[in-house]
């Protein structure tokens, strides 16, 4: 017999059903609560509540696991590649040789943005962040690319998703070249996928950019490691204009925005800022470790906390080590990443830190790799959304597919005035 929750309202008595999913996480199904009851939940920040049923990512934040379709983030970082992890969470499988190579041809096919594309990046002043470039440009795609629009032209899905996630890594190159000044350098084709990424930032039409193993390799991971995290802001905002059936370039604009804060994908250029602040004013770290404790400061410490780890981030894990090795291999040093090592030591040692479960999340070392890699710190949240880009479309896929999806429509609690009469401007006070 399957079990449920019985609730006592007002005398009455009423049960809801469990809900359990593959890993025994366990919910209250509550859709027919206000039918039943006439009341809602409230749940700010909606820290308690599931707004689907996914197959693609699983948390658990109390013992710091991530996996994507059941493979644990630490196999796929050591064994797999972006371009692979990106068909498994799409379609749910590892490719075999031959899907793969398909999957690979689809990309590099739709690597070229429309010509006429081009122009819009001529319409943004110098001092756009790219963020804003990004999230206008991919919306702009669905005015040249207007066919994936809910279930009606799913059978285009796979061109669709692949020109997506193809063309995210063009325009994003393209608009630093512009924000810099610099001529527009196109794909190759002959080139991989983050190598292609880094040609096009990095080449000029008379030096080819020096590709080297261990920077595609550390942004590779770096994009693999974003590919996907559940219902987080962003992928529950693309998930949420998804549910209106709205093109799927619209539904991973929408994305991009809310990534761009500095509570969500904003936090890695955040973490850098803080670290140079810091590194500037000559501190070891202690007064700002002072200050992040301190409400009235306004001041956090960025890279650290999350809303699901309450332990430490598996992916900050991997990104540390990696940090490590990339800039061993560069035979480089960088003091920001000193002092990010001293910063975590002495939070895992706080009570304040300790207390909360604040750990260090996967903001906290990404930038540092970035910054070794000659990635401008504006673009560090744009390649945030490149790595991202599959786990969107994955959860638009979910709701594509799904005979009984809904729009997405929360309620609330109204808190403000009760009824009143309009007053004329001429009698107001
Ligand atoms: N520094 C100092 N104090 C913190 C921090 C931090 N980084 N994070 C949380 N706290 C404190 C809060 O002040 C609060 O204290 P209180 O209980 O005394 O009021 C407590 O810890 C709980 O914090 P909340 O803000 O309620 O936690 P929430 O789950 O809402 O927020 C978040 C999570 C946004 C990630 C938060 O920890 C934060 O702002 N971190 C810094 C920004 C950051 O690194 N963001 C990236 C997240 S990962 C990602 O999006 C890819």
């Amino acid at each position: 017999m399957s079990k449920a929750a019985k609730l006592e309202l007002d005398g009455k008595s009423y049960e809801f059903p469990i809900v359990e999913g593959s890993e025994q996480e366990k919910a209250l199904d509550i859709s027919a609560l206000r039918n039943a009851t006439g009341h809602i939940t409230l749940d700010d920040g909606y820290g308690n509540t599931g707004s689907c049923l996914s197959a693609i990512t699983f948390i658990d934040g109390e013992q710091g696991i991530l996996r994507y379709r059941g493979i644990p983030i630490e196999q796929l970082a050591e064994q797999s590649t972006f371009v692979e992890t990106a068909y498994l969470i799409i379609y749910g499988e590892l490719p075999s040789r031959e899907q793969l190579r398909r999957f690979s041809d689809l990309l590099t096919q739709n690597q070229n943005l429309h010509e006429d594309m081009r122009h819009h990046f001529e319409g943004f002043p110098a001092t756009a962040h790219p963020m804003a470039i990004l999230s206008a440009m991919i919306n702009a795609s669905s005015c040249f690319y207007p066919g994936l629009m809910g279930r009606a032209n799913s059978g285009r899905f796979d061109v669709h998703a692949a020109r997506l996630i193809s063309q995210v890594r063009t325009i994003a190159a393209f608009s630093y070249r512009k924000s810099r000044g610099l001529p527009i350098v196109y794909p190759k084709p002959a080139y991989k996928y983050t190598a292609n990424f880094l040609h096009m930032l990095f080449s000029e039409p008379y030096q080819e950019y020096e590709l080297k193993p261990e920077v595609v390799k550390a942004l590779d991971l770096i994009f693999l490691l974003h590919a996907d995290h559940e219902q987080n802001c962003s992928t529950a905002t693309v998930r949420m204009v998804a549910s209106s059936q709205a093109n799927l370039f619209a539904c991973a604009a929408a994305g991009v925005c809310a990534l761009w804060g500095p509570l969500h994908g904003g936090a890695n250029q955040a973490v850098v800022e803080m670290l140079d602040a810091i590194h500037r004013s000559g501190d070891d770290g202690s007064k700002f470790i002072t200050a992040a404790k301190d409400k009235d400061s306004g001041k956090r410490l960025m890279g650290f906390g999350h809303r699901i780890y309450k332990n430490y981030d598996p992916r900050a894990k991997i990104i540390k080590a990696a940090c490590d090795r990339l800039l061993a291999a560069l035979h480089a040093s960088d003091p920001l990443l000193d002092i990010a090592k001293r910063l975590e030591e002495t939070a895992l040692n706080d009570s304040y830190f300790v207390e909360r479960k604040l750990y260090p999340n996967v903001d906290f070392y990404s930038g540092i790799i970035m910054r070794a890699l000659g990635i401008p710190l504006e673009m560090f949240t744009v390649i945030f959304a490149i790595g991202r880009m599959p786990g969107w479309i994955a959860n638009f896929k979910e709701i594509l597919h799904d005979r009984n999806s809904r729009i997405y429509r929360p309620r609330q609690i109204y808190t403000g005035p009760t009824l009143r009469s309009y007053v004329p401007l001429d009698q107001r006070a």
